[in-house]
């Protein structure tokens, strides 16, 4: 996939650069920032071409309505640390007028983070008129958001049809590591999905089974193919809905599908688990793990393989007693020669966790949006970047 790239954009005065820094909050603090870090190549970038750089992107999901908790607050300070700049930033609604006062203000070399584009209602309607009032704010565009280009956003869609667009460097390395993973022709190529979800997972087990030589399942995912083969699962958390979707999938590529043969089970998450043959889930019990001998089946396979593509935790993985399998997991990733990818914020923090995370050929930035460019389509935020 040709992008615009960066290199080829001109010298401008001011740049408006669009980032993922929708980073985990607690009680105000910054858990992970891993994406605030992932930002800065690009905005150092454009500083060291004499730019003065408008930041902007969404915290969470607020209700097109300023969220005091959502505020960007916190990240313009955690910027400020690691670019050892004062970050300026304009609170309140994105294109206020304070903000554009702050944005007039702006010297070469500065930076003004904007507050969460979500606390305006046009924001996530893809909006022309909020587009074209963030134009104002940059004489180019440049796209650095991998997080959230699966979002037909204003800040992410809509402004690619009015300001020049290119690529950050963030999007092209994220670009770049997806096409090789989903082009190359190595084999065995395995897919390992965990999480609980069916639906964001189908786009890219149809896109890819069929060069994927195994796909490999646990979580809550697994629970529901599990179940879709008639094993009893007990208490466990499935798409009991998704039945026939799972069916279908085994079907059409059969063989490929790999189940736990073991699981962990529980009664209650706050008990110790227990390791049980599949078939042996009690009524009362929940699946909150893959088994050791799930984990040692995965591994032999993963190990063998010249591409992985991992999304998802194999299980309960916020709770360290059942953390084990993703863990396992991680570590096989980690150790396999072949190029691997990770995408998604518990498999990533399971690398992390271990310290693995150089291991990997690429960790992702996106989960969600790694799924959806896996499925073959060209994303939205990032169609206003191909080079034509
Ligand atoms: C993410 O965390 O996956 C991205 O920032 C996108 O966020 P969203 O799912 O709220 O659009």
């Amino acid at each position: 996939m040709n992008l615009r790239s960066l290199s080829t954009a001109p010298r401008v005065g001011l740049a408006l650069v669009r980032a993922d820094l929708n980073v985990p909050l607690e009680q105000g603090q910054i858990r992970d920032d891993t994406r605030i870090r992932a930002s800065l190549p690009t905005i150092e970038a454009l500083r060291s071409r004499g730019s003065a750089v408008v930041v902007m992107s969404h915290l969470g999901r607020p209700k097109g309505k300023i969220e005091d908790g959502l505020s960007l607050g916190p990240v313009a300070q955690r910027l400020s640390e690691l670019l050892k700049l004062d970050v300026r930033f304009a609170q309140g609604l994105p294109t206020s007028a304070s903000a554009q006062a702050e944005v007039k203000r702006l010297q070469p070399g500065d930076v003004l983070l904007l507050d969460n584009l979500r606390f305006d209602p046009r924001e996530t309607k893809d909006d022309p008129g909020l587009a074209a009032e963030l134009a104002r704010f940059g004489e180019i565009f440049v796209q650095d958001a991998f997080g959230a280009v699966h979002r037909a956003h204003a800040s992410t869609h809509a402004i690619t049809g009015i300001l020049p667009s290119y690529a950050g460097l963030l999007v092209e390395r994220e670009v770049q590591a997806l096409d090789l993973l989903m082009n190359g022709t190595e084999q065995p190529f395995v897919l390992i999905l965990g999480g609980a979800k069916i639906a964001d997972k189908i786009g890219v087990i149809e896109h890819l089974a069929q060069q994927a030589q195994d796909v490999l399942i646990g979580g809550a995912l697994g629970n529901t193919f599990l179940e879709a083969r008639g094993v009893p699962i007990g208490r466990s958390l499935a798409e009991s809905g998704e039945l026939d979707v799972a069916r279908g999938l085994m079907r059409r590529f059969q063989g490929r599908f790999h189940l736990p043969i073991d699981v962990v089970t529980t009664r209650a998450i706050t008990e110790p688990g227990r390791a049980v043959n599949v078939e042996e889930v009690g009524s009362d019990e929940m699946i909150v793990d893959i088994g050791p001998a799930t984990q040692a089946a995965y591994r032999d396979i993963v190990l063998g393989a010249r591409r992985v593509f991992w999304n998802g935790p194999l299980g309960l993985y916020e709770r360290a007693a059942f953390a084990e399998g993703t863990l396992a997991v991680a570590n096989a990733v980690a150790e396999c020669p072949g190029y691997t990818v990770v995408g998604g914020g518990d498999s990533a923090a399971a690398l992390a966790a271990s310290g693995l995370s150089d291991r990997v050929g690429h960790v992702s930035t996106g989960g969600g949006a790694s799924l959806e460019f896996l499925e073959g389509r060209v994303l939205p935020g990032i169609e206003g970047l191909l080079e034509s």
